[in-house]
């Protein structure tokens, strides 16, 4: 009998099961695609089996199932939960690890519940390369059924630099599929943070390519250590095979999206949680596509700053941090909402290896949440002393960058997100009184006092 099952065998399958088959564990693979399962079976051996019906793939499997579903989100997922409800035990363990909704998540953990059966939604980064040799993985669901998977789960995930998986327990119902959303809000963040990054550095600093591709790997050996910093080097390096040029110069300037940053702006929304430079991210892609590319580009005559391309890492650095602050507030404004108890800790050493937003700082927000070996609630991560500090020695680097930008006529949504939510987050005196006293004069919509307790009207009409 097999220890585990993989149903999708499409690239993330396919690469999870010979991940999971690689570290030990014997594992039977189905899909409802024949050639799929065809590519599949050129691996087989003994501890890895190709099935070739629902049936066969189900029997193969030891009690309790152990069963990854790893196929495209929405209704494939319910299609393939009613195959298999007929065919398993009570007691059986299902992980969805697509990119599903976390709504869809809650309603099919509720349903299988009724089962008998374990449902995990589970988020999984990495893309292919991860999947084979190491996800980040994000498990949600019944914590009991999350522990007969955990030795599997702990053997294939990404470890963490000090050697830790990047699994762990994340809480119950769409736990983890809301963890990855949030994830992918952080990702569109920081991937817009380094377009505007990379904006100020061509038409403002005039770097070509190799000059900026330097740069990047530069940071990414001192202020900002991450998978996006070494890949952006990357990317701005690469020729092009059709042109003498390098690749960048030739890729249409529309930035696409299957919508899960999205997901979390939509929820941020509902929660109230100011998620400014996840929105701006998410409005800069629809902008790409928006722009009716009439006029001229930048040009910029004034003079460069010396400490430019400084300023710009730190801004870069600061920025980041402010990306991974919103993610954690909105994680934390869910788990109250939902009744979550989250780990904040687990979640960032999760991210800390594997996934596309990790990065060294990862290990600073873990270190953030943690007080003498037990979890330090915070309101904002800004609040932890070393996150402080670092908006103390960073903000002026931000503040000068956004202005140069202002000068030039560059956009920078998301820079200045930061530096906006950096300037009112510890501000005792934003000017929301104006707008009580506008809802109160216009609706009668009361406000409160700062020096009295209690609701309070205002009769703002004069008598004439
Ligand atoms: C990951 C990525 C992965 C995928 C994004 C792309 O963690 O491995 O987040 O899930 O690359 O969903 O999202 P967009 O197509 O919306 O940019």
């Amino acid at each position: 009998m097999q220890q585990f099952g993989v149903i999708g065998l499409s690239v993330m399958g396919k690469n999870l099961a010979l991940n999971v088959r690689n570290h030990g564990f014997s594992v039977s693979g189905y899909s409802i695609d024949r050639s799929e399962i065809d590519a599949f079976a050129k691996y087989k051996d003994d501890k890895l089996k190709p099935t070739y019906s629902w049936k066969e793939f189900v029997d193969s499997l030891e009690k309790p199932r152990k069963i990854l579903i790893q196929i495209m989100a929405g209704k494939p997922v319910d299609e393939t939960l009613q195959k298999l409800l007929p065919l398993l035990d009570k007691g059986d363990i299902l992980i969805d690890g697509g990119n599903s909704n976390f709504h869809d998540t809650n309603r099919r953990y509720h349903e299988m519940e009724k089962h008998g059966i374990h449902f995990i939604g589970m988020g999984v980064s990495g893309g292919e390369e991860g999947a084979l040799h190491g996800p980040a993985l994000m498990p949600g669901g019944d914590e009991d059924a999350y522990n007969e998977v955990a030795p599997i789960l702990k053997a294939i995930a990404a470890k963490t630099p000090d050697g830790r998986p990047c699994v762990s327990y994340i809480g119950p119902e769409g736990s983890g599929h809301y963890v990855k959303m949030v994830h992918n809000g952080i990702e569109y963040a920081i991937m817009q943070e380094f377009a505007e990054i990379y904006d100020i550095l061509r038409k403002v600093a005039g770097k070509t390519d190799d000059e900026m591709s330097d740069i990047f790997a530069n940071w990414d050996v001192h202020l900002v250590h991450s998978y996006l910093t070494e890949i952006t080097s990357k990317v701005l390096k690469k020729k092009d095979t059709l042109t003498p040029d390098h690749v960048i110069d030739h890729i249409l300037n529309v930035a696409s999206y299957k919508g899960t940053g999205n997901w979390m702006l939509e929820d941020g929304v509902s929660l109230g949680a100011p998620i400014s430079v996840v929105a701006e991210a998410v409005i800069a892609r629809f902008m790409s596509k928006a722009t009716t590319r009439e006029g001229k580009s930048v040009v910029w005559n004034g003079e460069v700053p010396a400490d430019l391309v400084d300023n710009l890492e730190k801004s870069l650095q600061l920025a980041q941090a402010v990306s991974y602050a919103q993610g954690f507030q909105q994680l934390g404004m869910a788990a109250d909402a939902y009744n979550w108890n989250l780990r904040y800790t687990a979640i960032a050493q999760n991210w800390e290896a594997g996934c596309i937003i990790r990065s060294s700082m990862l290990k600073d927000i873990e270190n953030a949440y943690m007080d003498g070996g037990k979890f330090k609630k915070l309101k904002n991560l800004f609040q932890d002393p070393y996150f402080k500090d670092l908006l103390n020695k960073n903000i002026h680097s931000l503040r000068a960058i956004i202005k140069i930008s202002t000068d030039a006529g560059i956009p920078t949504p998301t820079l200045s997100a930061s530096l906006n939510y950096l300037e009112s987050i510890f501000n005792p005196t934003l000017p929301a009184n104006l707008i009580q006293g506008q809802r109160d004069y216009f609706g009668a919509h009361t406000y409160h006092r700062n020096d009295r307790v209690g609701v309070c009207h205002t009769e703002w009409y004069e008598e004439k």
